[in-house]
């Protein structure tokens, strides 16, 4: 068989790591996935940056569009970030030329991906995003593969490691907000601009995209109501201590009566809960079907290895020849996310 031959875009924390999986594990991604996985070519902004990887085997493009349609690419990887200008270009440009995607750029896709979606999928292909919800946690697969059968009726959790991180560590030693704020961000915790994390617009993204898979619903991140981290409080933090309770952002997104509700605000959790004893930047997704009852999911939301591991994933999906869709289904039959009801007996 052919080899599956990778263009990647970006090459910071999340290229490198793909890089470096592709480049340390070839025969176990071959014997596991029927296919040789190799890199064609790559691109970033600065040609000459070392990056702790030899990268002297590819080719290199200065622009990702070129890369995107490159021959000898069959999947086209965008690990740049940003949720307009060249991600979306060599997205789109990827899809024109006939090949499959694999992104984690829940930004992008939050905003994007319904029309993303159903352009691959007019065009045979698909976007793959296993990254892009809660890093090296397979939960987009628990979704679409695991879970399929059953009727989802909600799906929970903390979604932003930087978030939880802050919190933690304002409990733990005492901080304020602003203090462990300036902590994560000289250690470089958070997102170039910090307000998607502590605006708790990055873990909007991540509910946004997992509630469209959950109920079948378009991708809808302007309805999540979006609540940040930015005014708890120490004191905040004590008194929910004190009642035996924990503060995480967390996500909730369930049908009601009324439509799908979808939000991401600062709730208190009981401290002995598996959410209340989430420690610095770890994810947990919950989540609960008609049949399966609950499934939780714990495991770190970012970082090289763990995300690089989940883009690894849906990569090696498309060498075996899965063809899932999107979002679990075709992106043309999501209905409206705010026409969305529960049957309500
Ligand atoms: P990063 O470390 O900042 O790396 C971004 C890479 O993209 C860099 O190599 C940069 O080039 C390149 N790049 C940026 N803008 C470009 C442009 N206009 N043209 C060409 N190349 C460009 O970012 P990251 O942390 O790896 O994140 C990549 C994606 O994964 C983002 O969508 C992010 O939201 C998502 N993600 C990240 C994590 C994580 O833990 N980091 C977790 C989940 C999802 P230079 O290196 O030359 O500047
Ligand atoms: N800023 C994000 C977080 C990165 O802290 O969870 C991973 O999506």
């Amino acid at each position: 068989t052919a080899p599956l031959r990778l263009g990647i875009a970006g090459l910071g924390t999340v290229g490198i790591g793909l890089v470096k999986i592709v480049q340390n594990n070839p025969d176990l991604l071959e014997t596991r996935s029927g296919r040789k996985i190799t890199i064609s070519a790559v691109s970033a902004r600065s040609k000459d940056k070392d990056r702790g990887a030899d990268l002297s085997g590819y080719a290199w493009e200065d622009n990702a569009v070129d890369l995107a349609q490159r021959d000898d690419v069959d999947v086209y990887v965008e690990l740049m970030g940003g949720h307009e200008g060249p991600a979306k270009n060599s997205i789109e440009a990827a899809i024109s030329a006939g090949k499959d995607v694999v992104t984690a750029n829940k930004a992008l896709l939050a905003i994007h991906g319904q029309a993303l979606a159903e352009s691959a999928e007019e065009a045979g292909k698909l976007i793959r995003f296993e990254a892009a919800v809660a890093g090296g946690i397979p939960v987009v697969k628990a979704l679409t593969e695991g879970l399929s059968g059953n009727v989802i009726n909600r799906v929970m959790g903390v979604m932003n490691g930087s978030c939880n991180y802050i919190l933690t560590r304002m409990q733990d030693a005492g901080l304020t907000y602003q203090e462990v704020f300036d902590e994560a961000n000289a250690l470089g915790y958070l997102e170039a601009d910090p307000q998607l994390d502590v605006g708790g617009i990055d873990a909007g993204h991540k509910l946004a995209l997992l509630a469209s898979i959950a109920y079948g619903t378009q991708v809808d991140f302007d309805a999540v109501e979006l609540e940040g981290i930015g005014s708890v409080t120490i004191e905040d933090i004590n008194q929910a201590a004190d009642m035996g309770y924990r503060i995480k952002l967390l996500g909730v997104a369930q049908l009601t009566g009324r439509g799908l509700e979808q939000r991401m605000s600062p709730c208190l959790v009981p401290a002995s809960s598996p959410l209340g004893q989430l420690q610095g930047g770890t994810n947990m997704v919950v989540l609960e079907g008609d049949a399966v009852e609950q499934v939780v999911l714990r495991g770190p939301g970012a970082g090289e290895g763990p995300t690089a591991s989940a883009v690894i994933a849906d990569i090696m999906d498309l060498a075996r020849g899965v063809r899932i869709s999107t979002f679990g289904q075709p992106a043309k039959y999501l209905v409206k996310a705010r026409a969305a009801r529960a049957a309500v007996s």
